[in-house]
């Protein structure tokens, strides 16, 4: 008998021994923030269910992202708010749509220091919310949405995009996009794909600053069923062979499983998505006192990393930035 031979203590005594062994690092590299920018308001509007989380104007968006590069932030995504909506989401493939208008303003405010990604989806710009067009039925028609797609995605980036990043889960949308881009002359604008996205509860509090509740229905016809985990592998390997340049998962802590075997699946980047509700959470019980917010924030992401994820997108991304 006697003490154990390996003793794992050891390689934690001291803050520099623990800094020296530590498996993953959380770096402002690894961090994507997204940003909400809302057509025709005048100051900027909190979101109640995400504190700490804005719809900017054009104005304070570009404060905003100036901000995020001067902390070394290497991106940000988009989603804009359009001031009118309708069946087919005009103001998303819109040369003048709210999100076009940023892009090309960011550009002007920091050049390449930063990526500039940009959602392309039609919930934020239809009335029905749904991410598709709709049949008579009200189904949402995946081939007739394709071509909306590609179409936001030229818009995106003709108005600057370096990335644009689908997340409306129709079948063929990587592949649609990537002929879209190749054909108008944006070979060089990559796609990041949200190929594992989630019939999530936890999309709530962005419903809300997106304004894009569906107003009928749910998402569940295109979203993913959240007790899949195989097929999320099938969604990733489609999205790689129609042309994605990265791939996501999303929501990010209740599927660290998925995100493991994903980035074991494939040999392009992985992203995961740290999702509106997942932040909600975290900052509801931070403002009462009962956890410490920026621990916990640190402890989700370092955790979405372990898993496997390159960077996250994350609500906190400024925060952490700014704790260094
Ligand atoms: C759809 C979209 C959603 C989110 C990102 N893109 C909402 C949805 O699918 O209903 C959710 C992100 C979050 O919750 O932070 N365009």
């Amino acid at each position: 008998m006697g003490f154990p031979e390996q003793r794992p203590r050891r390689l934690r005594r001291t803050a520099a021994v623990r800094r020296l062994v530590a498996e993953t690092r959380l770096s402002v590299d690894d961090l994507v923030a997204p940003l909400f920018v809302k057509e025709g308001i005048e100051e900027p509007q909190p979101i109640p269910s995400m504190p700490g989380v804005m719809q900017h104007t054009q104005e304070s968006l570009r404060k905003e992202v100036r901000a995020l590069a001067d902390l070394g932030l290497p991106g940000v995504i988009l989603f804009g708010v359009p001031a009118r909506k309708d069946a087919v989401g005009s103001g998303a493939d819109d040369a003048d749509g709210v999100v076009q208008v940023a892009l090309r303003n960011l550009r002007d405010e920091v050049g390449d220091r930063l990526v500039l990604m940009a959602d392309n989806c039609l919930d934020e710009y239809t009335d029905h919310g749904h991410c598709g067009i709709l049949t008579e039925s009200g189904d949402v028609d995946n081939d007739a949405t394709l071509e909306r797609y590609a179409s936001i995605a030229v818009a995106q980036a003709e108005a600057g995009a370096d990335i644009v990043a689908p997340s409306g889960m129709m079948d063929g949308q990587v592949g649609a996009i990537r002929a879209g881009l190749d054909g108008s002359g944006h070979s060089g604008v990559a796609i990041l794909a949200y190929a594992a996205k989630y019939a999530s509860a936890l999309y709530g509090p962005f419903r809300d600053a997106a304004e894009c509740a569906p107003k009928f229905g749910d998402r569940r016809a295109y979203q993913m069923d959240p007790g899949n985990g195989r097929e999320a592998l099938t969604e990733v390997a489609l999205d790689v062979a129609e042309g994605a340049d990265i791939i996501m998962v999303k929501p990010a802590l209740a599927y660290l499983d998925v995100i493991a075997a994903v980035r074991a699946a494939v040999d392009v980047p992985v992203a995961a998505y740290h999702v509106s509700g997942e932040y909600a959470m975290v900052q509801a019980a931070a403002v009462n006192g009962w956890i410490d917010g920026d621990a916990v924030a640190r402890e989700h992401v370092t955790a979405i990393r372990r898993a496997g994820a390159d960077f996250v997108l994350t609500y906190f991304a400024r925060q952490l930035a700014e704790q260094g």
